[in-house]
This record gives structure tokens, C-alpha cells and sequence, in this order.
């Protein structure tokens, strides 16, 4: 049931999370399948309600900053990030504590920690009082959320309780870092971006005063469930070049199919839906997912994606396009 972010609304879900139950709530990037990251039992449930492999760890989301140390030790660099970016959509993968559950962490001697900025997720999580697992509340390999009907549409049978923020503002999933301290004294940390989000490489590495490296599309284990298929629409995507957008539309409209083109900047292109974001590239996050589920809402049988160029948030979107459009397992 979906029901607006109230006092009393807010209340009724930390309630549900307190006795090991799932909540949908919103974040300023996507909307988040909530579980409490202290009760594996919940967590389990939650890796069952979105049909996602036990080995894809989940990022615990937290009220407030000072929080932190109570999941991860804390560096440095890590300080300094978490001042400058949150609350807000970035993620740090630290050395985990050790009484952070494995369910959480898939395993790994690592945990995944954000401070969301959206209000209603901060008024649900300092309620609740303790860390959150929330991964993106759309079933594995689908695209995420950003709205309460998304969520509905998507996992409205297996979630009974999401509350409505509105529509996400990034739109986006959160930026995630990882630091890593060289085994021998002084030497440099190595800071690597996992996955491109809301905050972008240029304004960490800038926080830092160092470079921060990008992890390769061929290196999915460093972040497991960063899959080459991903996001994927029901819909066929079709990454296409902006010189070929109108010939390759204009082919498909003459066999019969109904063709979606989805672009920076307005296209002209022959399309039966043109979702373009006016130059901006964070509309152009904004909106992205809004666009492949309205593409699945309009039943068209094919989207053109012409990914914008290479650069700051643009970055984020064409990774999303990138794994959207990858052939299907
Ligand atoms: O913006 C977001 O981050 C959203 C909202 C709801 O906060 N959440 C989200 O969660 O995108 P999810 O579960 O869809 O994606 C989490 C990603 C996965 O790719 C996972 O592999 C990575 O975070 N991750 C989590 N823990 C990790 C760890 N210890 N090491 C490396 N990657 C990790
Ligand atoms: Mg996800």
C-alpha cells in the first residue's frame, strides 16, 4: 500500500522495521527497500522479496555521520568525504566492524555506509534509530524506482507498506567509493569509484587532494550486483550513436516497430515517444529511469538511447544506459 510521508505514516513504518519487516521508503536518489541491518532474519527477507543473490551486499544507511564508527573504521579520507558530500548520495566501502552481520556485507571484510539526504528517509532512519539496508527497491536486475508508483508497480505484491516522498531528486543511484590502505606504513590510500552517481569523480578527488581511480567495466566483483545487465527495462534498448539516431529510427518505424529515442539534448529523429531533457544532464539522471519504465508503460518495442558525452554526471547516466541495453543473462 503506498501512503504519504506523515508523522503518523512514519511512525507505522518503524514500527514494521522494528519487528524484522520490510518498508519501502524514498531517498533522493531511488527509492530504497528498507530492512533493519542489525536482524539477519530481516535481511534475508529482503533478499528474498527482490529475488537478489545472498553474495550482493547491501548499503546500510544512516541518520547522521557520527554514526559511522559504529560500523566501519574510519579513515582519514573517509572523514573528509563524509563531511563535504553528506548527507547525500554518496556511498563508502570501509573496513567493516566486527560485529557487522555477513548478511549485510555478503561475506566480505568490507560495509557499504551512506547518510541519504532526502528528509523523510532521515526522519524514518533517526526514528528507527539504528542503520538501515536499503538497496534499491525494484526486483534483481530491473530498473529502480523513483517514485512510490514504481515501487508499487514493481514489488507491490511482496511490499506491504511504501511511503510517498515524491518523485527522487538525483534520480540516480549514490556515487560509491572505496578506500583502501596499503598494507605497508605510510603509504599512499588507494580511493576507487565502484559505481558513477550524483557526486562525481572531478569533486571527490578535488575533497581529497588526490586522484581517485574508476574501476573498469570488466572488474564486476569489486562491487557484486554492478552487473553487465542491469536496470533493464522490459522494453529492447539500443545504444546508437547521435549520427545514426534518425536513419536507425526511421528502419525501424518502416518494419512496424514502435520506437522510443531517449537523448540529452532534442533529437530530430522520426519517434513515436522522444524523451530528451533539454540539455540538462541532471534532468537528463532525473528522469532516465521515469523514461524506461514510461517506455515498458507505452509498450514500445524498442528505445534508441544516444548517450550523452563523456563527463561529470553524464558519467552515471551512461553507465546506467550501458548496462540497460547489455544483453540479458
Ligand atoms: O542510492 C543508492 O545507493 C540506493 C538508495 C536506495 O540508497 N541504494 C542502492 O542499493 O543502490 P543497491 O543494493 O541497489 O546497490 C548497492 C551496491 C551494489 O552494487 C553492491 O555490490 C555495492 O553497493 N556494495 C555494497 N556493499 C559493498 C561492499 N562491501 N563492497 C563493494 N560493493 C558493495
Ligand atoms: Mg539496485
Amino acid at each position: 500500500m503506498i501512503v504519504p510521508a506523515t508523522a503518523a505514516s512514519i511512525a507505522s513504518a518503524v514500527t514494521v522495521l522494528r519487528a524484522g519487516g520490510l518498508v519501502a521508503i524514498p531517498t533522493e536518489t531511488v527509492y530504497g527497500l528498507a530492512a533493519d541491518a542489525s536482524n539477519d532474519e530481516a535481511m534475508k527477507a529482503l533478499f528474498q522479496a527482490k529475488g537478489r543473490p545472498a553474495n550482493h551486499p547491501l548499503i546500510v544507511h544512516l541518520s547522521e555521520a557520527v554514526e559511522l564508527d559504529r560500523w566501519a573504521h574510519v579513515c582519514d579520507e573517509a572523514r573528509l568525504l563524509a563531511e563535504a558530500f553528506w548527507p547525500g548520495p554518496l556511498t563508502l566501502v570501509l573496513t567493516k566492524r566486527a560485529a557487522v552481520s555477513s548478511v549485510l556485507t555478503g561475506g566480505r571484510e568490507t560495509v557499504a555506509v551512506r547518510v541519504p539526504a532526502h528528509p523523510v528517509a532521515r526522519d524514518i532512519i533517526a526514528e528507527f534509530g539504528g542503520g538501515l539496508a536499503a538497496p534499491s527497491a525494484n526486483r534483481f536486475g530491473r530498473v529502480s524506482p523513483t517514485t512510490a508508483a514504481d515501487v508499487a508497480a514493481d514489488l507491490g505484491d511482496r511490499v506491504p507498506l511504501i511511503i510517498d516522498g515524491g518523485s527522487c531528486s538525483v534520480g540516480v543511484e549514490s556515487t560509491i567509493v572505496e578506500i583502501t590502505h596499503p598494507a605497508v606504513e605510510g603509504g599512499q590510500p588507494q580511493v576507487m569509484l565502484l559505481r558513477p552517481g550524483g557526486i562525481t569523480a572531478d569533486k571527490i578527488a578535488a575533497v581529497l587532494g588526490q586522484p581517485v581511480s574508476v574501476a573498469g567495466a570488466d572488474e564486476p566483483s569489486r562491487a557484486p550486483g554492478m552487473l553487465a545487465s542491469h536496470y533493464s527495462p522490459a522494453t529492447h534498448m539500443e545504444l546508437c550513436p547521435l549520427a545514426d539516431a534518425a536513419p536507425r529510427a526511421a528502419s525501424l518505424r518502416a518494419s512496424g516497430a514502435r520506437v522510443g529515442i531517449i537523448s540529452l539534448h532534442p533529437i530530430d529523429a522520426p519517434a513515436d515517444v522522444a524523451f530528451h531533457a533539454g540539455g540538462d544532464p541532471a534532468e537528463m539522471a532525473r528522469s532516465l529511469y521515469r523514461w524506461l519504465h514510461q517506455a515498458d508503460a507505452d509498450a514500445l518495442d524498442v528505445v534508441l538511447a544516444v548517450p550523452p558525452p563523456e563527463d561529470g554526471l553524464n558519467d552515471a547516466v551512461r553507465d546506467r544506459l550501458r548496462r540497460a541495453a547489455a544483453p540479458r543473462p
